[in-house]
Parts: C-alpha cells; structure tokens; sequence
C-alpha cells in the first residue's frame, strides 16, 4: 500500500487531502500540532502524531518511514500574524519545511513533496490578473515572502540534491471546515455572520477580488500532483502550479451569493478600507490544466451553498 504523509492534516485544506488519499487506498499519516487543526478534522483511519514539524521527532518519523508522498501543509497561514510577528512566522514556515527536507535528503527513500503555496498574495500588486507563474513575484507580507523562499529551496533540492518536489499555488481556498483566519476566511465570516443574523461588513467598496477555489477542487490538485508525470527539475517555477479559477470574484459577489444560498436578506455594511490590502488578485490555470490535467468542477455558487450548508450543520452538531 502506498504511503502518504499529510503534515496540517488536523487543519482545513489538509483533513481533505487526508481523506482523498484514503478514498484511493493510500495508508494516511498526518502530523500536526493542533495549534489551529482540530483532532475530529482526522480521518478515523488515518494514523495521527501531535508533534510539531519543526521537532526532532518530526525529522525521525520521516527519515524512517519512507513515505511515496509528503504533502506539505502545515505552517502559519494567517497574513496579519506574519505582519506582527515575522519570526514566528520564518520560523514555522520556512525552518518546518527544511527540517522536512533535510530529513527526506538523510533518507534513501524515493518521495514526492507537494508544497502547499500561495497564488493569492505571491505576486503582490505589481501585475495585472490573471497571474501567470512565470510573472514577477513582490509578495507584501511576511507569510507570502517565507512561502517564495520555501519556492526557492524546494527549486535548490531538485536540482541540487535530485528531490522531488512540486509547489502548488492555492488562490482563497473556501468550503467545510474552514478557519474564518486563513486567505479565504470571508467566507467563513459571512458564514457565520449569517447564521447569527448580523450584517456582512464590506471593506473599502467591496469590489477587490480574489480567486475562490473549492476545497474538493484542491484536494484533487494534491492529489494528481502526487500521482502525474512532472516537468523537469530546474528554475523557480518550472514545477509551480497555480490552482484557481482564473477568475476574479468580488466580496460584494461574495456576500450575494451566500445571501442567496442562505435565502437571508441580512444588510450589508461598509467600513474604511483596510491599508494595505490586496485590490486585485486572480491566477492564470492553463498550465495546471495542461500539465497535471486538472480542472476546476465545482462553481462558485455550489460550493457556497455546500459550504454554507456546512456551517449551518456545525451549528446544530451535525457535521464530522
Ligand atoms: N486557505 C487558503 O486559502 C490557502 C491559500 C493558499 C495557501 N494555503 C496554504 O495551505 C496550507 C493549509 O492551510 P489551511 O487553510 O488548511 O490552514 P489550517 O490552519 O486549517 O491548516 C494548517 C494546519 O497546520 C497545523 N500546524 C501549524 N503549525 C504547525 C507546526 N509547526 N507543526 C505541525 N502542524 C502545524 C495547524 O494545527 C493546522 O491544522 C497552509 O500551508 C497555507 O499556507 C492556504
């Protein structure tokens, strides 16, 4: 049976790869330290370690497990945080992943390492959507910066050290089990705003957009790129993908369209824009498509729903 390591897997995106890697008969380990995940996020049949990825026990059980496949997903994800406390944030995102590294370089196993990335902040404000991979990265947080440098490092052990690795670049990431504090948390926010009947608060005129991709969707990203034949090891983004839509959805969308799944009529409310916040952000996904064979399925307006039925089933105690 083959075997796939899902480091996050506690936590929103990375309970999904778990239980796809499940559904097509890998054995599932996940490690993660529940700083943000959440244990019933685990699949039953997954086996579960609570260490951090930056520990020595970390190192040893992937040294000594030979794994086919790591999917990296484990780190800080909140932009804000990385702004008060880049430290931290260099500490658990760039030093996790080059414990992981350094121990899969000690091992003679043969491992693929898909790297969870960003396509929603890598680029910064200096490009006009849709972002092709090839285009100028001038990332304006810490936490997109440590993610170009973990792109950096990965490039280094494919050519250095024969590694192979792939970074996947996620646009806003929504759907069940969602953190309101990660890249796509509006839709958590609304969400729950919703459901609490309050108003949806718009920042600035709402019309900034972001590329909203379903969580199913990206589990499938993950997974054929842990399972498809990969371009050659070379410069920075010659195995960087970008997983979106290759469309641009406003927050005012956002927040009509999760009207209307809730059939709500809760008023929606603007506040000061916020500074420095991202106006325009959308990939390019023709190369995902070409190369791993990968589509988005789910719209935009499904996936609300499904994830707006999630949240309102939390409510009541009855989702996993
Ligand atoms: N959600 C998005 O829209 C989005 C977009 C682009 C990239 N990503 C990336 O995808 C990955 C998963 O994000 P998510 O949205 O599922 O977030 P999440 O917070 O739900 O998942 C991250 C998981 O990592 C765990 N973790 C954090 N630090 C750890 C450590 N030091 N050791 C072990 N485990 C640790 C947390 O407990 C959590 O379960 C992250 O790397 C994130 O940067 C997410």
């Amino acid at each position: 049976m083959p075997k796939v390591l899902v480091t996050g897997g506690a936590g929103f995106i990375g309970s999904h790869v778990a239980d796809l890697f499940l559904a097509r008969g890998f054995e599932v380990t996940v490690v993660d330290d529940l700083s943000t995940g959440k244990r019933p996020n685990v699949p039953d049949s997954a086996r579960f370690r609570q260490i951090g990825v930056n520990s020595q026990e970390f190192a040893e059980l992937v040294r000594e497990s030979r794994f086919d496949v790591v999917t990296h997903l484990a780190g800080q994800i909140d932009v804000r945080k990385s702004v008060a406390d880049p430290v931290t944030d260099a500490a658990i995102n760039i030093l996790g992943t080059l414990n992981l590294m350094e121990a899969l370089k000690a091992s003679d196993a043969q491992t693929r390492v898909i790297f969870t990335s960003t396509g929603g902040v890598l680029y910064g404000d200096f490009n006009t959507p849709p972002n092709v991979e090839t285009f100028p990265k001038d990332p304006e947080s810490p936490y997109a910066i440590a993610k170009l440098s973990i792109e950096y490092y990965l490039a280094y052990y494919g050519r250095v050290h024969s590694q192979d690795a792939i970074a996947l670049r996620f646009g806003n990431v929504y759907g069940p089990r969602q953190d309101p504090h990660g890249e796509a948390g509006v839709v958590a926010i609304f969400c729950g705003r919703i459901l609490n009947d309050r108003p949806l608060t718009v920042f600035g005129d709402g019309l900034q957009t972001r590329d909203y991709v379903y969580v199913g969707d990206v589990a499938r990203a993950v997974w054929l790129a842990a399972t498809k034949p990969l371009p050659e090891k070379g410069r920075l983004d010659a195995r960087a993908f970008n997983i979106g839509t290759g469309k641009g959805t406003t927050v005012l969308e956002i927040a009509t369209l999760l009207q209307q799944a809730a059939r709500s009529n809760v008023p929606i409310e603007f506040a000061p824009k916020r500074p420095g916040e991202q106006q325009q952000s959308f990939v390019e996904v023709s190369k995902a498509r070409e190369t791993l064979g990968w589509v988005p399925e789910v719209s935009l307006s499904e996936g609300l729903a499904k994830t707006y039925g999630w949240f309102a089933r939390e409510m009541t105690g009855a989702s996993r």
